[in-house]
């Protein structure tokens, strides 16, 4: 029997409901087909975007979406996407898969999205292959309100006022694609590219510097040491691999066993120690916190599904996904103070995605069902949770056989969730509620019989969240039986 206890009196601040943000890329099929049809296409749309995806994104209150890229951001020149959709610029998407990019998903058209899903965007800007002017004047264009040239020219297209633009990058994963740098080079890049992205009117830009590739604490040192006064945030890209090896096959994203489901466990679980030492050498240079740690691109990346272009990054998801997804969401919980921001790779059909689509047809990944049973700690304050976890043992590894996070929302409920990462081995707890009077429990549980159970465009709904019968409320007790490899949560009010 596992105990724990919350401490409804112990507030450790807000959980941003930014931590629940997303990523959409001109890549494989993730803008177009995934989400922009076009209006005259044959799949119903709004405006040309498709409606099912719209429907589905709406319902998981998205809170901030980034884009364009990725890679694709540095070598995106954002005039190649504004004005008469025939007369833009075609591209080849060097990057992904060298198809054409004919601009027909721009500015605008992200905008609009942003606009129809009630998120907040966050654009990064081409530091590795664009100009400063370049980037001045898109910010120009989107948010100056008066008469400028930009914003003349955002008039004569269509949009007389201008956009919020809240969150902005300066560049993308500079250190490989984005530019191969160094980050002596790059931290002055920073200081010269941020220095004109402009707040316009009442317009405050959040400038978000590029981070480190996983564990390279020099990169974060030097941009800290350099720049740290001149940005807002610090991004940090890590994505979880089963085999744990980018340079050969990084394993199958249905066809595995325990030892991949332990690695992908374990290899998530990094996440913490990444943070922990990215935070450690931020907290030198800005102990105040100032500085967010906006972890931009997460989640499982597997080899591609068979017959698809390399170059999409197109894989199915599993309930392994549903684990990654509530492990790292709990983890970006309890360092809320530095993580401020975090954005899931990516929204529709590439990576970790939330939906998968095939022609006029859309599913709903074990992902997703994630993202909506945790939407409820979204701006809800974090609770401390005292625990020992049972080790969870593979041959001679050992790792937490329990994530867990809490939190209370504004009504005063409070929401628990649990992932038992073990393939095999269920986990009661008992947990003691102190300084919060229970008096009803509800619950949501995500979990299968099968460890790569999935939807498809056939059996659409394998793996879907249903009522979690499996706990009880007794003397402000409550007790619970969690299944193997399941992910649960629980309101208590
Ligand atoms: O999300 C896919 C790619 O992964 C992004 O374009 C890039 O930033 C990262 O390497």
């Amino acid at each position: 029997m596992v105990r724990m206890a919350i401490n409804a009196r112990e507030r450790k601040g807000t959980i941003s409901r930014y931590l629940y943000g997303q990523f959409a890329e001109h890549l494989g099929r993730c803008i177009y087909e995934g989400i922009w049809v076009g209006p005259d296409s044959p799949i119903p749309n709004t405006e040309g975007y498709r409606t099912d995806v719209l429907e589905a994104l709406k319902n998981l209150n998205i809170p901030v979406l980034r884009w364009p890229g990725g890679c694709f951001a540095d070598e995106y020149h954002w005039m190649d996407g504004i004005g008469p959709k025939s007369q833009r610029a075609r591209m080849i998407n060097n990057h992904w898969g060298g198809v054409e990019e004919n601009n027909h998903f721009g500015t605008h058209e992200f905008l609009r999205l942003c606009e129809l899903l009630d998120t907040e965007p966050y654009i990064s800007g081409n530091v590795g292959s664009g100009t400063v002017r370049e980037m001045q004047q898109w910010v120009e264009y989107m948010t100056f309100d008066g008469e400028s040239p930009m914003a003349g020219l955002r008039k004569e297209n269509g949009k007389e006022q201008p956009w919020k633009l809240p969150f902005f990058g300066v560049g993308n994963e500079n250190w490989g694609c984005g530019g191969n740098m160094r980050p002596e080079y790059y931290a002055d890049l920073y200081r010269r590219y941020s220095s004109y992205v402009r707040n316009y009117g009442d317009n405050q830009v959040y400038k978000i510097a590029c981070g480190p590739n996983t564990d390279d604490y020099h990169w974060t040192e030097v941009l800290m040491r350099e720049a740290h006064w001149l940005m807002n945030g610090l991004s940090l890209h890590y994505y979880t691999i089963p085999s744990g090896n980018w340079f050969a096959s990084k394993g199958s994203a249905t066809e595995f066993g325990v030892d991949e489901w332990f690695s992908t466990m374990k290899n998530t679980l990094f996440m913490e120690e990444l943070i922990v030492k990215h935070s450690k050498i931020m907290d030198k240079y800005d102990p105040e916190g100032k500085v967010g740690l906006i972890v931009d691109e997460w989640g499982g990346w597997y080899d591609v599904e068979p017959g698809t272009n390399p170059g999409f990054l197109y894989q199915q998801n599993t309930l392994r996904d549903a684990l990654i997804a509530g492990v790292n969401l709990n983890i970006f919980h309890k360092y809320s103070k530095r993580v401020k921001m975090a954005n899931i790779a990516q929204v529709v059909n590439v990576l970790q995605a939330m939906v998968l689509t095939e022609g006029d047809k859309m599913l709903l990944t074990p992902t997703y069902h994630v993202f909506d049973m945790y939407k409820v700690h979204q701006d809800a304050e974090l609770l401390d949770v005292e625990f020992e976890s049972p080790m969870y043992k593979h041959g001679s590894q050992l790792i937490p056989q329990l994530s867990v996070s809490a939190s209370i929302d504004k009504e005063g409920r409070i929401h628990l969730s649990v992932c038992n990462l073990h393939h095999a081995v269920s986990a009661s707890v008992s947990c003691h509620l102190e300084g919060a009077e229970g008096k009803e429990i509800s619950g949501t549980l995500l979990t299968h019989s099968s460890l790569n159970a999935h939807n498809t465009f056939h059996q659409p709904e394998v793996v879907k969240p249903a009522k979690f019968t499996g706990a009880k409320l007794e003397d402000g007790q409550v007790h619970m039986e969690l299944p193997p490899a399941s992910v649960v949560v629980l309101t208590l009010k």
